[in-house]
């Protein structure tokens, strides 16, 4: 009897012992390749994250779509199969929060600093709390850039999209978009959209050069056109029961993480998409266009009515209250 109560207590130690000292895992799922702004930045966090907690938390950054595509990332989150992701901005409506499309306006943000009043401000803070009834809770705005187009064909007048097959993350306000341009656009997952283009499901899409160039994109594309008229951002959720039911220790070590890490990728965000910008012209495989002045006024005047058509969707006071700010 003696025995048998020393082992129960002794397996009981034991058993609280492994549990005791289980990391906490943090499963970053994401869509793009490592070596994007995203992708580093997720890495980055991932480093400072596991230096701070003493590696009491461990991050698994999943890159790629290896675990889940763009809507089923979502869900998972939800579910709590994975804790952390940083889906692109128009990637929120399907979840019921369609004010994020506001970032796919076109021409809504003349410059990154125009971006950063909305992000880093009270707009930005509203927004990220939007998530909560979703049971998601928002940590922060990753950067990537200004958007270009390409195609099989040169696209440099509103009229040249035509017609097109143009694929497009699941944003309502890039459906109006590809739709004020005259192409007929068509909702993929990242994951599918080399393999559409490649095949000829779609004829062309729309992105900034670092996701553009780690897809090979510019293999199956034959031009690009530096347009700017729209740009690619995203927020860094985590699931929210799991954040709140951190030790409070640690959530304010992976804030501070995270904090740093935001830092560190939008200090990046702009020169990684010069680079392969670069980088698809050395390939010499896709001709890269800048509009002319005139150009981008026609473009301007093609897709600017878009912000008022979608006033019902996302609110006039949110576009204009982003308007506002972007232009202080
Ligand atoms: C897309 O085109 O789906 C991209 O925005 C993916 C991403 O996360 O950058």
């Amino acid at each position: 009897m003696k025995l048998k109560t020393a082992l129960l207590v002794l397996s009981a130690a034991l058993s609280f012992n492994v549990y005791a000292q289980a990391p906490i895992v943090i499963k970053f799922s994401h869509v793009v390749a490592t070596d994007t702004p995203k992708g580093q930045a997720a890495e980055r966090f991932k480093q400072l994250a596991e230096k701070a907690t003493n590696g009491r938390v461990k991050v698994e950054v999943y890159p790629n779509s290896q675990l889940y595509k763009d809507k089923e990332e979502l869900e998972a989150l939800q579910l709590g199969a994975v804790q952390m992701l940083a889906p692109s901005l128009a990637k929120f409506g399907p979840l019921g929060v369609k004010e994020f499309e506001a970032f796919d306006l076109p021409y809504i943000f003349p410059s990154k600093t125009a971006l950063y009043n909305v992000t880093e401000g009270e707009i930005g803070k509203s927004l990220l709390k939007k998530l909560e009834p979703k049971g998601i809770t928002g940590l922060a705005f990753w950067d990537n850039g200004f958007k270009v187009m390409s195609a099989n064909k040169p696209l440099r007048n509103p009229s040249d999209f035509k017609g097109l097959k143009m694929r497009i993350q699941s944003s309502k306000v890039l459906d109006a978009q590809m739709r004020a341009l005259g192409a007929n656009p068509q909702v993929l997952a990242f994951s599918e959209v080399y393999q559409a283009l490649q095949t000829g499901v779609v004829d062309g899409t729309e992105n900034p050069p670092s996701n553009m160039y780690t897809q090979k994109m510019h293999e199956v594309q034959k031009y690009v056109t530096v347009s700017n008229h729209g740009y690619l951002g995203y927020a860094v959720i985590v699931n929210k029961k799991f954040w709140d039911g951190l030790p409070p220790d640690i959530r304010a070590a992976l804030d501070k993480a995270m904090k740093d890490a935001t830092t560190f990728e939008k200090a990046i965000a702009q020169r990684d998409n010069d680079l392969a910008l670069d980088a698809i012209k050395k390939t010499g495989k896709t001709e890269i266009y800048t509009l002319s002045v005139k150009e981008q006024a026609e473009w301007r005047k093609a897709l600017l009515p878009v912000q008022q058509s979608m006033e019902g969707r996302i609110g006039k006071d949110l576009i204009s209250a982003i308007n506002k700010e972007a232009a202080k």
